[in-house]
Order: structure tokens, then C-alpha cells, then sequence
């Protein structure tokens, strides 16, 4: 939520602004600004894209070796040009971008106007850059570090920050509270982003910033240190990313690429852990912990948006092939009501990101109180990464479209891998169920596949029929209840089209009054121990017109009779279908989409990472 980045070295800062703020616009998409320093300070912002800034930074000429630079999400202000980073101190020589929330804010701001201060904008971040020269002013003698630690003891709430100063034309000064910052160092020049995406073209090399730190970086040097000014030497970490990964490479949109990526995300994360010789599971980062989890009195997983589907469909996965009792909850309600977690009990999260607000916060909550904290994660060297006791990763690749997709079936695959060796441990499983477990998930990228090619253009055309339906339904019993949830998001989040998910035997509590002739109704009629009863939830939608499309086994000629349309994809066992059903249903959601003339990898109001709460 929220891109940042800067620039410190020869090139021209804002080429390497500009590029970076078009990697990192899938943080948010608001509204965009750079300020650079080339004897004095300069700046362009403005409401909307970051082409429409870069058209800007084009006509003016600017440039300079020095900036920072900030895509938005709006918190506080509505999106126009005034409220978009940077904000500028009242002399303009100081200029900052925010990523996070000021919570006092508003008492800070009305003390600085109470001491003469004039606002231009209506943000949080405004109050920092005001702050921070007041200090620097009010308190002589002490060094624009000393005056930035000073600011960030009266500010409460979270923070990444980027500042630079007119009266220290050769230093980005860096601080993270809650939000992520990151340090690029390259040949003579120095990168700071909010994610790694901006720098993997430039370097590998990069310094991870935690909570309470800040940052002076100098074109060949850099120092970090807490707030409390104590120095510290952090560790180099390498980026494990490549250029290509963050690209289009030839597809339309983000979302499609990643969509079509993932008979390979699903292998890749498979690799090296499942063998399908001695038919066994390997997690190198939980097998210390795998006896906890077994002992655990209370099993919590805690995620948000796609990655708590996953989480559901966690529940069922441990429950059934581990017969672990597991709780699912959001993250944002768990943290807040005084969890009944302690020593002897897990908490699980999940998060593509590593960063989400919530998740995070869920995470700490657990810790403070002493549960183990077990992590499923995508990015390496997020937070939640590092945070966690112990932890898997999904090995997916960067997802660069806001919609998550192939994040979720790689946090499938783990969760799926981590109960089947639980169970094993446990003995639970034997090893000849092990076995006919192991073959089968290994079959899954191969079957990913075939959805792919045999269904896309089937589904494209379809999506043309439904592309101005107002409402949809989803229904789904057992392992694809949670994918009708995801099947629903998938196509809210990007089509704006209303779509709700329910499990199909619950659509005759409620849902079942809005079904008519006009009701396109989503059945994945895919897990056999369930298909009488889906049949029949069928034969209750088809008694009132409404308009089926099934994703179901291929011969499933009960289902397919019923349907409107059907979609037919490979069987598997019912606790993997959810790896498989929910393909059709992800491009389905993208072509409708697009046929809508939708942003489809940076939907309206979303954001990819939401770093705040
Ligand atoms: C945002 C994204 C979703 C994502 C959710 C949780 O809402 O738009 O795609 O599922 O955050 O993100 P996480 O990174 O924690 O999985």
C-alpha cells in the first residue's frame, strides 16, 4: 500500500524515479510525485497515474542525481493533487513520503497551526515534514538525524518514510515503523523502495530495515540506527528475484501471466519437498517445529482477503488428513478481542506479502502472548518472513496483480503439504496413503495445465454472455466452499460486479430469493463424497431459472445435464480439487473483467499490500 522509492547516485534520478514508481504502482495508484534535489529542491506530484507524472516530468525538464519518489494509496485526504506525496515543510526545503498512518495526526496538526504553521494539504504525512522542521529549527545545534528522531518520538502510528533535505543535498534519510522500507546497494549509487521491484534491475544487494530503525544513505555509503540512536550493522541479504519475473512478458495483463504461470508456481513449490520415491514430505523450515503443531492445545490460522480462503480451506485440509482441530479466523478480528493464545498453542498466518497490516499484527499478538507463530508466505525478507518463528514459503514467484491467484494455489499446495506431513507424523496416514497422496499432488501442475489450454477459450466466450450481469452467486460444498468464496472475490474485486459465495446446501437460508432468470449461478460440483447433495442444491437452482455454469469432473453427466454451461476439468482427489477448480474460475473473473474495459491489475480502491489497518 503505497510505493516508495529514491535514488541516490550518477543516473538521473527521475528516470529511475519514474520506472520504479511504474513497478511499485501496484501498491496503490492514486496519485504520484517525486522530489529531487538539484540545488534546491523541486518537486512534481498530481492526482491519477504515474504516467500522467511522468508526461509532467517530461514537459518540465527536471532532473538531478538526488530524489525520492511515492505512488499513493489514499488514507487521509481524498485523492487529488494537493494530497499526494511528497509533502513539503513551510520553507520547502524539506520534503516527505509516507507509506502507513499518523494516528495523532490531527492533534500534532493543530498544535503546529496553534504555533503558526500552514497547512497545504489534508494528509497525515504533511504533519511529519511540519514537525520535523520545527524541531530542526526550535532545537540548535542538533543534526537533521538527531531532528528526524526527535519528530518520530511524537508521532504515533506507523510509518515508511523517505525524506530529503535542501540543507543536505547528498543524503536520503530513511525510518520504518510498520511499514516496509528496503535499501539497494549498488556500484556508486544507492535505491530505496517499499519492495524489492524497483531495485532488482540495478542490484541483488539489499539491507532489509525493521521497526524502529532509520536510515542515512549516502550515494556510496549508508548507516543504520534506532530511533534511540544506537548504530547498528545489518545484513546484506541477496535478492533471489530476476527482471523477468516482475515483467509482462507479452501477456495483456499481470493477472493472465500469473493466472498462466501456475502449473509452474505450483511446482516450483512442490520442489525439493514432495518425494514421489520414498513418497514422503520434506518442509525443511517446520521440521523442528512439527511436533509442537501436533501437541499444540489450539491450532489458530489467521490471514486476509485470498490468503484467508486458503486458510479455510486449511481447516478442512488439516482436519482431514491430519485430524487436527484448526481454527480460522481474519486477522483483523483475531488481534483485536483478546485471543485465548498462550505457550502450548500455534498461530499460523498466512500472507502472499509478508506485510499486511492485519496479518502482522495478528502475528505479534500471538508472539507477545507466547503461542508458537508459524508463517506461509511468497516474498522472502518480508516481515512476516522474518517475524515468524518458523515457517514455509510458496516459492510462487512475485504476484504483481492486485488480485491474488497463483499465491493462492502455492499456499494451497503448502498448506496441503503441511498436513499430509502431520498426518504422516502423527500416523494418521499410513505410508500407502502417503503414497497415493503424493502421486496424485504430484500430477497437479500437468492437470493445472490442461485446464489451461483446453478451457481459456471456452471460458473467454462464455464471459462475453455474463459480462453485464449485475449479480453472480457461487456455490461449493466441502474443499470448494472456500474457492466459491474466492471464486466470488475473484470477479468482485476486479469486474465490480457484485458476486457473493456461499456453500451450496446455505443458498436455501437466503441467497436462494435472489435467484431468478437473470441469476448466473457458479456451481463447482467437483468433489465427489459431496456430488448427490450438489446435485440436488443444482436441481433447487434450476427449479428457478437460474442460469448454471458448473466447473465439474469431466463425465459428470448428472451435472453437465443441468448446466447452462459446463466447464469439465481432470479429476483428482477431492481434498486437491480446489488446486484445480479454481482455474476456470480466476479466468472467468479476468475476461469478464476486460470485457468490462476494467483496470484488471490495478483494480479501483484496492491496493496489492495493505500496510495499513
Ligand atoms: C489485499 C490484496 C488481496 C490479498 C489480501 C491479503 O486485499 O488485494 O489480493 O489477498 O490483501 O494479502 P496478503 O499479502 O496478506 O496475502
Amino acid at each position: 500500500m503505497c510505493g516508495i522509492v529514491g535514488y541516490i547516485g550518477e543516473r538521473n534520478a527521475p528516470d529511475v524515479l519514474i520506472k520504479g514508481l511504474k513497478r511499485l504502482e501496484y501498491r496503490g495508484y492514486d496519485s504520484a510525485g517525486i522530489a529531487i534535489i538539484n540545488g534546491a529542491l523541486v518537486f512534481k506530484k498530481g492526482k491519477g497515474k504515474v504516467q500522467n507524472l511522468h508526461k509532467m516530468i517530461k514537459d518540465s525538464g527536471l532532473s538531478g542525481k538526488i530524489g525520492i519518489g511515492h505512488t499513493r494509496w489514499a488514507t487521509h485526504g481524498e485523492p487529488n493533487d494537493v494530497n499526494s506525496h511528497p509533502h513539503l515543510s513551510e520553507t520547502g526545503k524539506i520534503a516527505v513520503v509516507h507509506n502507513g498512518i499518523i494516528e495523532n495526526y490531527n492533534t500534532l496538526k493543530k498544535q503546529l497551526i496553534k504555533r503558526g504553521r500552514t497547512f497545504q494539504s489534508q494528509t497525515d504525512t504533511e504533519v511529519v515534514a511540519q514537525l520535523l522542521e520545527e524541531i530542526l529549527h526550535a532545537s540548535k545545534g542538533i543534526d537533521f538525524e538527531q531532528a528526524i528522531q526527535l519528530t518520530l518520538k511524537q508521532i504515533v502510528g506507523t510509518y515508511g518514510l523517505a525524506i530529503i533535505n535542501a540543507d543536505t543535498p547528498d543524503c536520503i534519510y530513511i525510518a520504518r515503523k510498520g511499514s516496509p522500507l528496503l535499501l539497494g546497494i549498488g556500484e556508486g549509487e544507492m535505491f530505496i523502495a517499499s519492495d524489492a521491484s524497483p531495485i532488482v534491475e540495478y542490484t541483488n544487494k539489499v539491507v532489509y530495515l525493521d521497526d524502529g530503525e532509520m536510515a542515512t544513505i549516502r550515494q556510496d555509503s549508508y548507516s543504520v540506527k534506532t530511533i534511540e540512536d544506537v548504530s547498528l550493522t545489518k545484513e546484506v541479504h541477496e535478492l533471489a528475484i530476476s527482471l523477468g519475473e516482475i515483467e509482462k512478458a507479452g501477456y495483456p495483463h499481470f493477472m493472465l501471466k500469473e493466472i498462466f504461470e501456475q502449473p509452474r508456481s505450483i511446482a516450483d513449490c512442490m520442489r525439493g519437498r514432495i518425494s514421489t520415491q520414498t513418497h514422503s514430505i520434506q518442509l525443511g523450515g517446520i521440521e523442528d517445529v512439527i511436533d509442537d503443531l501436533i501437541n499444540a492445545r489450539r491450532v489458530v490460522i489467521a490471514a486476509c482477503g485470498t490468503s484467508w480462503h486458503s486458510a479455510l480451506l486449511g481447516e478442512y485440509l488439516f482436519e482431514y488428513l491430519a485430524k487436527t482441530p484448526v481454527e480460522v479466523e481474519y486477522a483483523s478480528e483475531f488481534r483485536y478481542r483478546d485471543p485465548l493464545i498462550g505457550p502450548g498453542d500455534v498461530l499460523l498466518v498466512i500472507s502472499q506479502s509478508g506485510e499486511t497490516a492485519d496479518t502482522i499484527a495478528a502475528m505479534r499478538e500471538a508472539k507477545k502472548r507466547e503461542a508458537l507463530v508459524l508463517g506461509i508466505c511468497n516474498v522472502v525478507g518480508s516481515t512476516i518472513s522474518r517475524e515468524t518463528d518458523a515457517g514455509v514459503f510458496t516459492h510462487a514467484g512475485p504476484e504483481i496483480g492486485v488480485a491474488s491467484t497463483k499465491a493462492f494455489t502455492a499456499q494451497v499446495v503448502v498448506l496441503i503439504m503441511m498436513a499430509l506431513a502431520t498426518g504422516k507424523r502423527k500416523g494418521v496416514l499410513s505410508q500407502q496413503q502417503m503414497k497415493g497422496y503424493i502421486e496424485e499432488l504430484s500430477k497437479i501442475p500437468a492437470k493445472v495445465e490442461y485446464i489451461l489450454e483446453h478451457t481459456d477459450a471456452a471460458i473467454r466466450q462464455m464471459a462475453g454472455l455474463f459480462t453485464y450481469a449485475p449479480n453472480f452467486l457461487y456455490l461449493g460444498r466441502s474443499y470448494n466452499f472456500p474457492v466459491a468464496l474466492e471464486g466470488a472475490l475473484k470477479l468482485k474485486e476486479i469486474s465490480y460486479i457484485h458476486a457473493e459465495g456461499y456453500p451450496a446446501a446455505e443458498m436455501k437460508h437466503g441467497p436462494i430469493a435472489l435467484i431468478d432468470a437473470m441469476m448466473p449461478v457458479v456451481v463447482i460440483a467437483a468433489t465427489d463424497h459431496t456430488n448427490d447433495k450438489m446435485i440436488s442444491n443444482i436441481e433447487e437452482v434450476k427449479a428457478r431459472k437460474g442460469r448454471i455454469i458448473s466447473i465439474m469432473n469431466d463425465e459428470n453427466s448428472d451435472v453437465k445435464a443441468l448446466s447452462e454451461f459446463h466447464i469439465s476439468i481432470p479429476a483428482t482427489k477431492d481434498c486437491f480439487s480446489p488446486l484445480l477448480t479454481v482455474i476456470p474460475l480466476q479466468l472467468l473473473s479476468y475476461y469478464i473483467a476486460v470485457n468490462r474495459g476494467c483496470n484488471v491489475d490495478q483494480p479501483r480502491n484496492l491496493a496489492k499490500s495493505v500496510t495499513v489497518e
